[in-house]
């Protein structure tokens, strides 16, 4: 059984105890820098039953992503894309009806509670499975990274990740722990404080084994997508190696896809105005302004020459940049 022992609870809750803590942009107050990455408190549980409980099919799909790197849309076009068979309807689709995180789970989260009923009902889910996941790649279950299950990873333009970040991470933050300023918020992500994070290394870990394994991570960038939606999703139907037509036009059908996902059509669904999700985050909030280039709206001169360093800094010699 899988079942948390009390003691096992005491020494999970010692051990969260024992790390260190700091305020960053992130849910449930103090983040706690666990296996070098800062680990919001409300999924630390979740996290250590993941990497011990988890089992990987060799079918799985992963969405992974750093927070506010457009996770909902990654989310939103590999359901479609990997259901194809299963809801080839793109007028009676779940996504016109459901919020993507609520047809695309992250284990790290829903492992928190009920772990025995979770593991079941995982194990139960229609394959292939699609799960989603915020954790860095070092700190995947093991047996995702043996397996040869697929990962597809979005990352985004740190500046705008910040700032659809502190959007968000404002919206939600709770009465009992006081907001940061956007000052000392910025701060805190320069030095990597911020749920999930450092972001460089986030990124880093998944493109570094993109290359490495080019079958096992596709990496994508938030903006080349939105720069050529249908160069980068035919990427990912290949990828998923998925059949999408049945005797129908591929670029149609990819069209179909794009448009089902456009940020403004699902902005405007019903179903994501309103209501919450995992009790605490309003669904409307996943949905802000959906563009490329915002931040410019937000930094001062001395902050868009700090973090410009940074990134310079951290990614050179990577081959990655933005
Ligand atoms: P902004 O805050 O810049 O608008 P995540 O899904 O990882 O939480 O990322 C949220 C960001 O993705 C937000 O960015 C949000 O507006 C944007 N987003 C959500 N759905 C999108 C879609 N279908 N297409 C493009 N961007 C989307």
């Amino acid at each position: 059984m899988a079942m948390a022992s009390d003691k096992q609870a005491n020494e999970e809750n010692e051990l969260l105890l024992s790390l260190p803590k700091d305020r960053g942009l992130g849910r449930g107050g103090y983040l706690h820098l666990f296996q070098d990455f800062w680990c919001p408190p409300f999924c630390f549980q979740g996290v250590i039953n993941f990497q011990n409980h988890f089992l990987a099919k060799d079918n799985d799909v992963f969405v992974a992503s750093f927070p506010k790197s457009g996770t909902t849309w990654l989310k939103a076009l590999t359901f479609v894309i990997v259901n194809h068979q299963r809801f080839p309807s793109f007028e009676h689709h779940p996504l016109l009806s459901s919020n993507p995180h609520e047809l695309v789970s992250f284990p790290e989260f829903i492992l928190s509670h009920n772990l025995d009923d979770q593991i079941i009902s995982l194990s139960n889910m229609s394959e292939p499975r699609l799960l989603a996941t915020h954790l860095p790649f070092p700190s995947l279950p093991e047996s995702i990274t043996k397996s040869n299950c697929k990962i597809i990873y979005i990352c985004r333009n740190p500046f705008d990740t910040f700032v659809s970040a502190w959007e968000f991470f404002t919206k939600i933050s709770s009465v009992s722990s006081p907001a940061l300023t956007f000052e000392e918020a910025f701060e805190k992500y320069c030095n990597g404080i911020m749920g999930f994070g450092p972001w460089w290394s986030h990124m880093l870990g998944y493109w570094n084994e993109s290359i490495t394994r080019p079958n096992k991570v596709l990496f994508l960038k938030y903006e080349d997508l939105k720069e050529d939606a249908v160069f980068h999703v035919k990427r990912m139907v290949e990828f998923l190696d998925t059949p999408i037509t049945q005797g129908e036009d591929s670029t149609a059908v990819i069209e179909n896809i794009i448009n089902l996902c456009r940020f403004e059509k699902m902005k405007d669904l019903e179903v994501n105005k309103s209501g919450v999700i995992d009790n605490i985050v309003e669904k409307k909030n996943f949905f802000r302004k959906g563009k490329i280039g915002d931040w410019i709206n937000y930094f001062s001169p001395s902050m868009i020459e700090k973090l410009s360093k940074i990134i310079e800094e951290k990614l050179s010699g990577s081959g990655l940049s933005f």
